[in-house]
């Protein structure tokens, strides 16, 4: 009896060795603008949000970062990593309105160099602008008479005038694309289009708004949007996962709900062009038969509209292919209907892990820490797979590989160390792979007095 309590003693203390959750360690806080623009809107702040995608970018040495000033002039800033000073530049744009989904995203273009920065619409005109050739790598002065005149067309191509959430990927032959959104809101189509031998061309829409949804109730809707939790390339392949926003408010169990139902899943293994299940049947192609809510086999995680589901989190791969995702919403053991995801998801919401297994089907996994905030997570890996979530507030919580992703330990808490961050989060996904996660966040402040914008550097320590 005592040689085997011995031994099962001997087991745990092995486990514990071996399974401990990974750790972060901060190396640098550093402040892009001291008075960065601050106003709420749709709960979040425009400097900051998830679906920027690429607020803050590395690309070779450098790492840039971009958004609005105080004055609402759109500012870029860049730094020689890993610790370089910021330098900024203002290019001629202000901040049309005071709309937090008015976001700066930045790409850029492998084969020429040049830096691309797309900002300031929802549902609207969108502004773009593209540097020089070569200042990706050159170096050179970080001037504004670097950036082309600013053109609310996507450099030569006409990308309509009801545009959201401009985004920038890289692809694995090394081509920029933009994704975006037209149409508003429950009634709008994601798009897809191609930066290639210097010049964008379309490729065009590969989810659309139409089909029916029932919701449980027999409520209807006929029109809606998709909300991608990300455009995720690994090896040749483009990952995909989101929720369904409906027009038709009545297929929630209440008018102060979200409409988002439903985890969806596909992929693309020519750059976006033609679209599979995760079973591996084609179900789309991008410009003439895009996916629709009533393709089949696209639900990995099936919700009902009543559960305060955000939209607009965010995915990544691990090293064997595997998309994992960070959704959220009001589990049932709260409520069966939010009746207001603005004071519902603070109180209630819990972030889960979602991934994909070789074998095709999907886990979910309630990670064991409340979300306190309206907005969104990040998620990202190391290079041995552990998992890494930037929950709002920069609080830091992550899982091992070795545990199944089920060692889920709060290792920093941006709360108790007085970062004061506003809420969601938004971080630069092409350094990860350096082993530093660079979370940038905006400071809470009350009204519109600006407050400072800040990076805050972390080593992932798996
Ligand atoms: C931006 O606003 C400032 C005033 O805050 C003004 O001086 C400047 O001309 C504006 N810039 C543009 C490009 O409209
Ligand atoms: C698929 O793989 C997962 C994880 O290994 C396992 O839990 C599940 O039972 C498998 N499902 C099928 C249908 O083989």
């Amino acid at each position: 009896m005592r040689l085997l309590k011995l031994a099962v003693a001997a087991v745990g203390l092995l486990v514990n060795v071996c399974v401990a959750a990974p750790s972060v360690s901060v190396v640098s806080n550093t402040v892009l603008d001291s008075k960065g623009i601050f106003f709420v809107s749709y709960d979040g702040v425009v400097n900051v949000n998830s679906f920027q995608l690429s607020g803050v970018l590395t690309y070779k040495n450098f790492q840039y970062a971009g958004w609005y000033t105080s004055t609402r002039t759109l500012v870029l800033g860049r730094r020689t990593l890993p610790s370089g000073a910021w330098s900024t530049l203002q290019l001629p744009h202000n901040l049309s309105t005071s709309d937090s989904h008015n976001v700066v995203s930045l790409g850029v273009s492998p084969a020429d160099g040049k830096i691309h920065v797309a900002f300031d619409c929802h549902s609207t005109q969108m502004f773009y602008s593209s540097s020089e050739a070569n200042l990706a790598t050159s170096g050179k002065s970080w001037v504004a008479s670097r950036f082309a005149g600013i053109t609310t067309t996507l450099g030569s191509l006409n990308i309509g005038t009801v545009v959201t959430y401009p985004q920038f990927v890289i692809t694995p032959t090394n081509l920029l694309q933009f994704v975006f959104r037209s149409g508003v809101s429950g009634n709008g189509a994601t798009q897809l289009a191609e930066y290639s031998a210097g010049a964008w061309k379309t490729v065009g829409s590969w989810a659309s708004a139409t089909g029916t949804y029932t919701a449980p109730s027999g409520a209807t809707s006929t029109l809606r949007n998709l909300y991608i939790h990300g455009f995720t390339y690994h090896g040749d392949r483009a990952h995909v996962t989101g929720t369904w926003r409906e027009q038709n408010g009545a297929v929630s169990c209440s008018s102060a709900g979200l409409t988002n139902h439903d985890t969806v899943y596909f992929y693309s293994d020519d750059l976006g062009r033609t679209w599979f299940n995760s079973a591996g049947t084609k179900i789309g192609t991008s410009g003439t038969t895009p996916i629709g809510v009533n393709t089949a086999g696209i639900i990995v995680d099936s919700l009902n509209a009543d559960h305060g589901l955000m939209n607009q989190e965010s995915q990544t791969v691990d090293s064997t292919g595997l998309i994992h995702a960070v959704i959220s919403y009001v589990p049932g053991r709260f409520t069966q209907c939010v009746t207001n995801y603005e004071t519902d998801r603070p109180a209630f919401a819990r972030p889960f892990h979602v991934y994909r297994n070789a074998n095709g089907t999907f886990t979910k996994v309630e990670i064991p820490f409340a979300i306190q905030s309206v907005g969104r997570s990040q998620i990202v890996m190391d290079a041995k797979d552990n998992v890494y979530v930037v929950l709002p507030f920069v609080k830091v919580v992550t899982a091992s590989k070795a545990s199944g992703w089920t060692d889920w330990t709060m290792m920093y808490d941006g709360t108790a160390t007085g970062l004061d961050a506003f809420g969601e989060v938004t971080l630069d996904r092409a350094r990860i792979p350096s082993g530093v996660m660079s979370v940038l966040y905006q400071q809470t402040s009350t009204g519109t007095t600006p407050s400072p914008l800040r990076l805050i550097d972390f080593t992932l320590n798996g």
